[in-house]
Order: structure tokens, then sequence, then C-alpha cells
């Protein structure tokens, strides 16, 4: 079973996907720790963002230590991977892993911007999470002070809207939900209580294409 998680920065999709991959015993990809990967290489080596070639390099050449940097959450790497992973190239060179991720036997859990509309177009259940800005700045401010740093809340609203914009305008697989997602708006629900609305909407996914299928294929789950 393939489980594809959108959704915009803080919209809770990787909580969400994290949760839903270890109740199906699932393997889990964070589709935006790539890109920040990505990223990373460029602010290390002291390149420039816009650097299409060395963005390209990078992308083709990630390796486990580059996904396991401790600074690939921060801000500021956040920022930086939502200007790589607007280039066509860095795309296009990460599409084959996930792809290939996604398809493992027995399936896989995946989130990020483009995962029903590009990496898995036929995936078994698709979910677009949203909340309103400012919740999500909200809770992006509140997981900044957990970890001891300090934050500012106007400043990361206008960076969470600036980031909506440019991973929604971008040419290349823009964000956006796929026809056939469910949208799961959790600007007024607990992490269980989504992770509860997520798993109905997943079930009855899996039910509808069980009855759709011929009587000799088993069932995903
Ligand atoms: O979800 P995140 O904050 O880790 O994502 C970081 C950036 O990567 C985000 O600005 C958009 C980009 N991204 C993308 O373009 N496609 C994906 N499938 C996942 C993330």
């Amino acid at each position: 079973m393939i489980i594809a998680i959108d959704g915009p920065a803080s919209s809770g999709k990787g909580t969400l996907a994290r949760k839903l991959a270890l109740h199906y015993g699932l393997p889990h990809l964070d589709t935006g720790s790539l890109y920040r990967a990505v990223a990373r290489r460029l602010l290390k080596d002291g390149a420039d963002l816009h650097d299409t070639v060395m963005a390209e390099d990078a992308a083709r050449s990630l390796t486990e230590a580059d996904l396991s940097d401790p600074r690939l959450r921060d801000e500021e790497t956040g920022e930086a991977a939502s200007i790589v992973s607007a280039m066509p190239g860095v795309r296009a060179a990460l599409l084959e892993y996930q792809r290939t991720f996604a398809h493992q036997s027995g399936g896989a859990v995946l989130d990020g911007r483009d995962v029903g509309t590009v990496i898995c177009p036929e995936a078994d259940a698709k979910l677009f999470v949203t909340a309103a800005a400012a919740v999500r700045a909200k809770r992006r401010a509140d997981e900044l002070r957990a970890r001891g740093e300090t934050a500012d809340d106007r400043r990361i609203l206008e960076d969470i809207e600036a980031r909506d914009r440019r991973d929604a305008e971008r040419a290349v697989a823009p964000l956006r939900p796929a026809a056939d997602a469910h949208l799961l708006d959790t600007s007024n629900l607990s992490i269980e209580a989504a992770f509860e609305a997520a798993k109905a909407v997943i079930e009855s996914a899996v039910h509808q294409s069980a009855a759709e299928r011929p009587p000799d294929k088993p069932a995903g789950l």
C-alpha cells in the first residue's frame, strides 16, 4: 500500500506520516529532507543557492551523511530548500529515488509537496494536509522554542507565507492537491484527531479499491 501525504510547511504532514507509517508497519520517506540535504550541501560549500549546476550535482550525489546532517531542520536550510526545489534538474535527479522507495515491496508512506501529483499519482491513498498560515506559524514557533531557539512570531508567519507562495507558484511540480486527494485541515485538530481522520480516509480508500479489484488479487493492507 502506498500512502501519499502532501501539504505546505508546518501543516502537520510529517508528524502524521510518521504515525501512519508506524501504525501500518510501512517505511517512511520525508521527501522534503532530500531537498533540504541538497540545500545544506550548497550552504556548507558556500555556493550560490541559485547555482543550478552545483545544486543538480548535489542532488545526483546525496549520501546518508547528507541526509543525517544535524542542521537539516534549520530555518536557513528550509528557506534554501525552497529555492533549490524549484529547479527542474534537481527535481528530476531526485525523482527515481522517490519512486523506487514508494514501490518497494509492501509499499510505503511518503510525505512532501508533489507525492500524489508527480511521484506517485497511482498511490492507494492520498491526503492533502493543510492548516491556516497563522496556525502553522504558531506551531513552528513552538517547535523552535521547544528546541531552545528564539522565535520571532511575525517573521515566522512572513516566512511561511513566502514559502507557500514559492512552493505553489513554481513552474515544476507546484504545491497543489491531486484531484483525487482527500483534504484534511488540521487547524483545529489535535495530532491524535488528525491521525484518526487520516486513518478513516486511508481505510475507506483501501476498501474502495478492494471492492473494485478482481477477486483473485489480494488487498493492500
Ligand atoms: O517539507 P519541508 O519543509 O521539509 O520542505 C522543504 C522544501 O522542500 C519546501 O520549501 C519545498 C520543498 N519540497 C518540494 O519541493 N517537494 C517535496 N516533495 C518536498 C519538499
